[in-house]
C-alpha cells in the first residue's frame, strides 16, 4: 500500500510513498552524546478506516481456519464513524499489547494472531502495543471489526515497512474479519465468495462514493456488547439451522442483481434485493437451534417506520447486522425525514448519520 500500489490501482487516499513521511522508517533512539549507537529501534504507524455496512450480507463461512467466505457480499464504507490504530513495534516489549478505547482489552488474541501474519512477511518476532480507538460503540452491530482490522493491518504493515497491495491488505484484513476485507476500500465494495478452489480472496472495489453519494441513518436500540460474536454466530447457524443451505444457494443471485443496480443507480432494485438479503440471513439464524436473535423490540419498529416511509415516497430501505441497530439507507436530501422518523421510534435511543466515505489511510499520528 505505501509506495502505489503493485496492481497498478491508485494507492488509498493518504497513502504516502515508503520513507515519505515521519513513523514511515524505523525511528533510531539512541543515548545521548557520542557515540550515536541505537539503543533499540522502535516502528510504528497509525492509520484510519471506516466501517462498512453489508447491503447484500455475508454469513457464513466455507472454511473457518483461512476464513474464506460462503458466500458473496456488497457494502458501502461510511465517511462519519472511525477506528484510528496506531501499532508500535518494539524489541523492548516481550508480549503484544493492546488498548481500545485507552482500556486493556480482552481481544489481544486475535490482534495478535493478525499481527503473527504480518510479522511472517516481516521475517520479524518483534512484538507491537496496539492503541486504538472508535467514534462509535464497539461489538454493538456497528461493523467495528471492521474498521478495526483494516486499520490494524494497514498500520502494521506500513510499521513493519511491508509494500502491500490493497488486495494484499484486504487478504490479510479478511483472515482476521471477513467483513473487514471490504472495509480497505471506500465507496461500494464488493467481497466475492470462495468456491472449492479459492485459497484466497479479497474484496474489490465496485462504485467510488463520489458517483452515487448515499447516506446511512442508524437507529441505535441498545449500547449493549452482544452476546454471541459474528464467528460463533455463523458456525451456529451452519451447523442447526434448517434454512442455511437456502441462504447460501440464493446468495449470488442476490450479489449479482445488487451488483447491477449498484452500476445502474437503481435505488429501487437495491432497496429490494438488500431488505431481501438481511431479512433472509436474519430468518436462517432465527432458524438455527437455539435461535439466534439479535433484534429487540426497537429494531421491528424501526423496521415498520422505514417500510412506512417508503409506502409514503421517501426512497429508504433498510438492513441489520448481528446487533440490533438499524441502519437506514436514503439519498442524502432525505436524509433528514428519515432521522426524525427513526428517532420518535420508542425505544430509539440514538441516531447518527454517515455519508459513504474512503478506504483505509495512513495518517500522521493516534488522535489524543
Ligand atoms: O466480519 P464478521 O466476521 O464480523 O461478520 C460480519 C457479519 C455481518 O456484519 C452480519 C454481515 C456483513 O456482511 O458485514
Amino acid at each position: 500500500m505505501t509506495a502505489g500500489m503493485r496492481d497498478g490501482t491508485a494507492p488509498p487516499q493518504g497513502a504516502h510513498p515508503r520513507g515519505a513521511r515521519d513513523g514511515a522508517e524505523p525511528i533510531q533512539i539512541t543515548t545521548a552524546g557520542p557515540p550515536a549507537r541505537p539503543l533499540f529501534t522502535v516502528m510504528e504507524a497509525t492509520a484510519q478506516a471506516q466501517p462498512n455496512i453489508a447491503l447484500v450480507k455475508y454469513w457464513g463461512k466455507r472454511e473457518p481456519v483461512s476464513n474464506l467466505p460462503a458466500v458473496g457480499s456488497l457494502s458501502v464504507t461510511l465517511d462519519e464513524l472511525w477506528t484510528r490504530t496506531r501499532v508500535r513495534f518494539d524489541e523492548t516489549i516481550a508480549a503484544d499489547r493492546f488498548e481500545l478505547n485507552t482500556r486493556a482489552s480482552a481481544e489481544t488474541s486475535r490482534v495478535t494472531a493478525c499481527l503473527d501474519r504480518l510479522r511472517g512477511l516481516a521475517g520479524t518476532q518483534r512484538r507491537a502495543l496496539v492503541s486504538s480507538r472508535n467514534n462509535f460503540p464497539t461489538g454493538a452491530g456497528l461493523a467495528s471489526s471492521a474498521s478495526g482490522f483494516a486499520a490494524l493491518v494497514a498500520a502494521a504493515a506500513q510499521a513493519l515497512g511491508l509494500e502491500l497491495s490493497g488486495e494484499e491488505i484486504s487478504r490479510l484484513a479478511r483472515r482476521s474479519s471477513g467483513s473487514a476485507a471490504r472495509s480497505v476500500f471506500g465507496g461500494f465494495v464488493e467481497l466475492p465468495a470462495a468456491d472449492s478452489s479459492t485459497a484466497d480472496v479479497a474484496a474489490t472495489p465496485l462504485l467510488a462514493a463520489s458517483a452515487w453519494p448515499l447516506g446511512v441513518t442508524i437507529a441505535i436500540t441498545s449500547t449493549k456488547a452482544k452476546a454471541v460474536g459474528s464467528g460463533e454466530g455463523m458456525q451456529h447457524t451452519a451447523e442447526t439451522s434448517a434454512y442455511y443451505d437456502a441462504w447460501v444457494q440464493t446468495a449470488a443471485a442476490d450479489l449479482v442483481e445488487a451488483r447491477r443496480a449498484v452500476l445502474a443507480r437503481d435505488f429501487e432494485t437495491l432497496a429490494t434485493v438488500s431488505e431481501r438479503s438481511c431479512l433472509k440471513m436474519h430468518a436462517a439464524m432465527m432458524a438455527a437451534q437455539p435461535g439466534l436473535v439479535y433484534w429487540n423490540g426497537a429494531t421491528v419498529e424501526c423496521v415498520h417506520c422505514v417500510r412506512a416511509l417508503r409506502e409514503s415516497g421517501v426512497p429508504v430501505f433498510f438492513t441489520i447486522d448481528a446487533g440490533p441497530q438499524v441502519k437506514a439507507v436514503s439519498p442524502p436530501e432525505h436524509a433528514a425525514t428519515v432521522r426524525k422518523a427513526l428517532a420518535a421510534v420508542p425505544g430509539v435511543i440514538d441516531i447518527l448519520h454517515s455519508g459513504i466515505g474512503g478506504g483505509v489511510r495512513i495518517i500522521e499520528s493516534e488522535p489524543s
